[in-house]
């Protein structure tokens, strides 16, 4: 038996140790374990990119960020064509089940394959956004929560001494899983996400009511893609409507990058072992997302999961607003 492995979309802190279980699973049921180049892209375009792993190829790489079979978004998967042509690279590749590790878009990549691959299909949930069906965590949403609230905790130390306020932005794509779990732990007066309507007039009155009860600092994370607007638009709708002067810090892919946690390797490598084992037990015949609920590891149909999405609990962000006062 041959499995595919390939890590697509936004690389993930984590993503090589999923890659590192899965080959030295792989290796150790007879499975021969073949790396997919740039995500999709390395099956769908003309020419594959594939090489086959052996334990050397994933040693130490435990501990790093990125991915070593690097990463792609693939305009290709998006068309008939492409699918068609991923699958038969597989199928030449004489590779019976495909391994992916990445997010929602890469979710949905698999989900489109269905109806043009006979062979197996796996998603490990492996993003920064926390924002896939299937789980309750995804590989590498604990090292950039870390990451963010590092950055959290510093700009607290540069807004005390000015008495400022500051807007920080964090990536999230659609979901405000990161914004929510850095507000919360960095101890945010605010916090913005996509899920829930955000009253601007709300938000000024209550930084307005804070300086005037003599708090002179306030932290408002904001996820980026809010319909509100993005940290720098809302900065300005600040100072614009109501003389609120505020510091931006849009933290970008410094989120993406770094050493994983051990909450992230632990979980990349839970996952990894079991897909293999699944991949094996049922040989091949399998379209499913092993993810992890309540600490346990499972599976769910990838078409279920892809209809769950990933969530935030509101009440959550609530929190934030209430710890503050
Ligand atoms: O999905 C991970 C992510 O980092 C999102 O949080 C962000 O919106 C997006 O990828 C950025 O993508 P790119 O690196 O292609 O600009």
């Amino acid at each position: 038996m041959r499995i595919g492995i390939m890590t697509s979309g936004g690389d993930a802190p984590g993503m090589n140790a999923a890659v590192r279980a899965v080959v030295r699973t792989a290796l150790h049921n007879g499975i021969e374990p073949v790396g997919i180049m740039r995500g999709f892209l390395g099956i769908a375009g003309a020419a594959p990119d594939m090489r086959v792993l052996d334990t050397s190829s994933v040693s130490n790489i435990l501990q790093l960020g990125g991915t070593i079979l690097k990463s792609g978004r693939c305009a290709e998967t998006h068309t008939p064509e492409g699918r068609d042509r991923a699958a038969g690279h597989l199928r030449e590749a004489g590779i019976s089940v495909l391994l992916a590790i990445g997010g929602n878009g890469t979710m949905m990549g698999l989900v489109d394959m269905l109806d043009h691959w006979d062979g197996g299909l796996i998603l490990l949930p492996g993003t920064i956004d926390n924002d896939c069906g299937g789980t309750d965590y995804t590989i590498g949403y604990d090292t950039a929560l870390n990451t963010a609230l590092d950055s959290i905790d510093r700009i607290r130390d540069t807004a005390e001494a000015f008495d400022r306020v500051f807007l920080v932005e964090v990536m999230g794509r659609h979901c405000g899983a990161l914004a929510v779990g850095a507000a919360i732990a960095g101890g945010a007066e605010e916090v913005i996400v996509p899920e829930t309507a955000t009253d601007l007039e709300a938000l000024a009155d209550r930084l307005i009511q804070g300086q005037r009860a003599g708090r002179g600092t306030s932290i408002v994370v904001v996820s980026e893609n809010d319909e509100a607007g993005s940290a720098t638009e809302i900065a300005a709708w600040l100072s614009e409507r109501h003389s609120i002067e505020t510091r931006v810090c849009v933290l970008g892919h410094t989120q993406r990058g770094g050493r994983p946690t051990a909450n992230d390797r632990i979980l990349a490598s839970r996952l990894g072992v079991y897909a293999v084992r699944l991949a094996k037990e049922t040989q091949g015949r399998v379209a499913a997302v092993v993810g992890i609920r309540n600490d346990r590891v499972g599976t769910t149909p990838l078409a279920e999961a892809a209809k769950e999405g990933g969530r935030v609990d509101p009440s959550l962000a609530e929190l934030v607003n209430e710890l503050a006062r």
